[in-house]
């Protein structure tokens, strides 16, 4: 049975129907399934097991700290873009030892901070950052290990603002250039280069792009062991899809397979950094209908999530399965899902047959990923409390906002 599931005629996850939920905590609520965050690692843990590798979670799909503490448990690395995202770690109990710390524009700060936590390595994404780590490493007397990220201009075949491994994207260093970069970092004095490194985009539903993109990895690995750079692990970066409405986004074992299928005899320890396909199906955004609106045209269902609670409709016009938690309500209308934000790009749905009336609760579905984290205050909107089910218990990891917490850090100026 999958965690999200009618039982009874009503939505539950796992062992807890969602108007309990809704009762006691109030909407909008982000819930997750402990069972599918688990079951989810696993399967990647799995994919690669017998083969020396780490699963590095990218924090950034989901920061919340029982979650990272739940990844950490069953083992995983992180991989960070911040040095907020490194704070999240450490507080959540995760090993810096398993910490690879990614990003364009890694400021000087969070270079030491990551040294100080002594990170597992530094994925870099320029000539300009190889010599501010250097130096930094050198004021703070550490050695940094390092990766180039390398961009291997492979089509991911996905939403424009989330490739990133095309020649026109800004992340990582041409692959053209990696061995001059390599040997540049091989000889500054504050630097150890351990791996190699490489992201080509996000919710990717092939496993062409991942295998082209690793092939000219492995070209530019075997140009570096001729010149005398040991690699000591390969970084395949994330990016693995999930569904949504009817993408087919290939298993967790049929990519690591097709992967590992390339790698044989490759002594290199591997690492890969997914997000979305760790949480993404694991949770949803609880919201409640306030009001129904018949326009001359289009019928609205106003809830209370919007815009600044998940933004990926807005952002990518991407499409969130949206279900109601009664089951079967009745004859259904198309309806648009929007939110209070003022804003006509303010939508979590467009045209979704519902039956619907005010009060009911409606569950938008795979919102694990990229949802709570990207979420804003946008209208001064407190941002929503969170619920991890483990079977029948529910667990509030995250409360709601205040408005006082919103305004928290300001002040009026003096009379
Ligand atoms: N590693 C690096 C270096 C990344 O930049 C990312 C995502 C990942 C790993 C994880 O990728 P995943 O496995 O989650 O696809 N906000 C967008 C997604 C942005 C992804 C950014 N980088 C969305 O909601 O679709």
């Amino acid at each position: 049975m999958t965690p999200i599931h009618y039982r009874n005629g009503e939505l539950h996850i796992e062992d807890v129907p969602l108007s309990h939920l809704a009762e006691h905590y109030g909407t909008p609520l982000y819930v997750y399934s402990h069972a599918a965050l688990s079951e989810a690692f696993q399967a990647f843990d799995q994919a690669f097991s017998g083969t020396d590798h780490l699963v590095c979670y990218a924090v950034k799909a989901n920061s919340s700290l029982a979650i990272l503490n739940l990844f950490a448990r069953l083992g995983a690395g992180f991989d960070i873009v911040s040095g907020g995202e490194l704070q999240r770690v450490l507080a959540a109990g995760g090993n810096p030892r398993k910490v690879v710390f990614s990003g364009v524009a890694k400021s000087a700060e969070e270079m030491r901070q990551a040294l100080n936590a002594g990170i597992l390595c530094f994925n870099i994404e320029s000539e300009a950052e190889m010599e501010r780590l250097n130096q930094v490493a050198g004021s703070v007397g550490k050695i940094a290990p390092v990766s180039l990220r390398v961009n291997p201009d492979v089509d991911p075949k996905t939403h424009p603002y989330i490739s990133t491994g095309l020649k026109g994207n800004k992340f990582g260093v041409p692959i053209g250039d990696a061995v001059r970069l390599y040997q540049k970092a091989a000889d500054l004095p504050n630097l150890h280069v351990t791996g190699l490194d490489c992201h080509i985009g996000s919710q990717i539903t092939e496993i062409s792009p991942f295998v082209d993109a690793l092939d000219k990895v492995l070209a530019l690995l075997d140009q570096l062991e001729a010149v005398g750079i040991p690699i000591h692990h390969l970084d395949l970066g994330g990016g693995l899809g999930i569904r949504y409405s009817d993408e087919t986004p290939p298993p967790v074992a049929d990519y690591a397979a097709a992967l590992r299928a390339k790698l044989a005899g490759r002594p290199q320890k591997i690492l890969v950094e997914p997000g979305r396909a760790l949480v993404g199906n694991a949770g949803l955004l609880l919201t409640k209908v306030e009001f129904l609106k018949h326009g001359e045209t289009k019928n609205f269902a106003l809830v209370d999530a919007a815009m600044n609670d998940l933004m990926r409709p807005a952002l990518y016009d991407a499409w969130h399965d949206i279900q109601t938690v009664k089951e079967n309500a009745g004859a259904t209308t198309a309806y648009e899902i929007v939110g209070p934000v003022c804003e006509s790009g303010d939508f979590l749905g467009h045209d979704r047959q519902l039956a619907l009336a005010a009060g009911d609760l409606l569950a938008v579905l795979s919102a694990g990923a990229y949802g709570m984290s990207m979420s804003s205050n946008y209208n001064t909107r407190p941002r929503a409390a969170e619920v991890l089910v483990v079977g029948e218990q529910a667990h509030q990891i995250r409360q709601r906002e205040s408005v006082a917490d919103l305004y928290r850090l300001e002040t009026l100026l003096p009379q």
